[in-house]
């Protein structure tokens, strides 16, 4: 089932202590409520209502940068208010709608396939763990102790038909407000499915849920690794196209694109590396709107893929494979533009050249090839 997502971003994270809102502060060097964002856009929402306060429009928009899919919505009052005004701005018509603590970075696609899957018998469904721990109340004549039979800790994503959640918000009592969504279709006494909870759900709340939140990171991320290789034929022409810079030479590489070989294979590399197919899936060498494009589309859009699924690149190595032009006193400037199409640092590129000692195509001077191997940071 297809759907689209608020976050609520919107809290002054009070009970977190100093350091501003907490949503906004870093967690493994990237905002919290990036982590967020990224794990939903992962999992495939089709667009994303962000609610935040007015006033953090700026710093939300910096957390976001390069991300696809998101809108920033004004906040309310209560948390209630701002899922209200979330899903006032939501535009597309998904059969389910996600509603999402920003406080919560660690969601996957994992979470998100369990909750959608839940929806097929149920108006709304909601992570939750059982209460592990005694309860304990503390009244006027001293401690108690209240049963927890049947007592779950709820936790969000929490997912919903997408009518059946505005039919209910419609018809909830004014001036209430819920601390969660679930209670909203409770209300109106629909369907609910409680699905398996984690504790990697957890939310940020209280100072000391940092320190265990970046010892979490480490494990809420996988590296990826794709590699490509690609092959062009010399043919009459006086430069070559080589991971973006241009070379003279007494030949040029023939191709349907400016035929360059070294970002090609570099496309496959991080293609390969989120598991999108091939060059010629995503730019067929028979579509004419093609023909002689320059290779950095393809290695940005391979690029806009790895993004989408809250990725990053860590770093790529290639190595190209000829007898001429000699690459060295091309490699500073090769590495650069890799590294500014790429937008990482021009350390995290590495460009190697060898010849095959006049063996086989590339020894005999017909053709030019290149491999590549990128590695990929993704949300596990
Ligand atoms: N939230 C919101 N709008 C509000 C209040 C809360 O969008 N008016 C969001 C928070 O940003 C958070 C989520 O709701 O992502 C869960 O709320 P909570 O953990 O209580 O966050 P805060 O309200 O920011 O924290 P505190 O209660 O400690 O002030
Ligand atoms: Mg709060």
């Amino acid at each position: 089932m297809s759907f689209s997502a608020v976050i609520v971003a919107a809290g002054s994270g009070e009970r977190a202590g100093d350091g501003g809102p907490k949503q906004w502060r870093p967690l493994a060097g990237r905002p919290v409520a990036r982590w967020s964002l990224e794990g939903l856009l992962a999992a495939g929402a089709l667009e994303v209502a962000v609610v935040v306060r007015p006033e953090d429009r700026g710093v939300a928009t910096a957390a976001f940068f390069g991300l696809p899919g998101w809108v920033l919505v004004d906040g309310g009052a209560s948390r209630f208010e701002s899922v209200r005004n979330g899903l006032a701005a939501l535009s597309s018509d998904a059969g389910a709608v996600l509603i999402h603590d920003a406080a919560r970075p660690f969601v996957t696609g994992r979470h998100v396939e369990a909750l959608l899957a839940a929806l097929d018998e149920a108006d709304a469904a909601a992570p939750a763990l059982p209460v592990s721990d005694t309860l304990k109340r503390k009244a006027d004549a001293g401690v108690e102790t209240a049963p927890r039979d049947g007592l779950w800790r709820v936790q969000t994503p929490q997912a919903f038909r997408r009518q059946a959640l505005f039919d209910a918000y419609a018809a909830w009592p004014a001036g209430d407000a819920p601390t969660d969504d679930l209670a909203v279709i409770e209300q109106v006494g629909g369907p609910v499915a409680l699905t398996a909870g984690d504790p990697m759900l957890m939310k940020l709340t209280y100072p000391e849920d940092f320190p265990m939140a970046e010892r979490l990171a480490g494990a809420a991320r996988i590296t990826r690794i794709g590699q490509g290789f690609d092959a062009h034929r010399f043919g009459p022409g006086d430069a070559v196209h080589l991971c973006g810079v241009t070379i003279a030479h007494d030949q040029a590489l023939i191709g349907h694109s400016d035929a360059d070989a070294g970002l090609h294979a570099l496309t496959d590399a991080l293609l390969g590396a989120v598991g999108e197919g091939d060059i010629g899936d995503h730019f067929p060498p028979t579509d004419p709107q093609w023909k002689g494009a320059p290779s950095h589309v393809f290695l940005s859009h391979a690029l806009n893929l790895v993004r989408a699924r809250g990725g990053q690149v860590i770093n790529v190595d290639l190595t190209l494979i000829c007898e001429r032009p000699k690459i060295k006193p091309h490699r500073a400037a090769m590495r650069a533009r890799v590294a500014e199409i790429l937008e990482i640092p021009v350390d995290r590129v590495a460009i190697k050249a060898t010849t095959t000692e006049e063996m086989g195509f590339t020894g005999r001077r017909e053709g030019l090839a290149a491999q590549a191997v990128a590695s990929v940071e993704t949300p596990a």
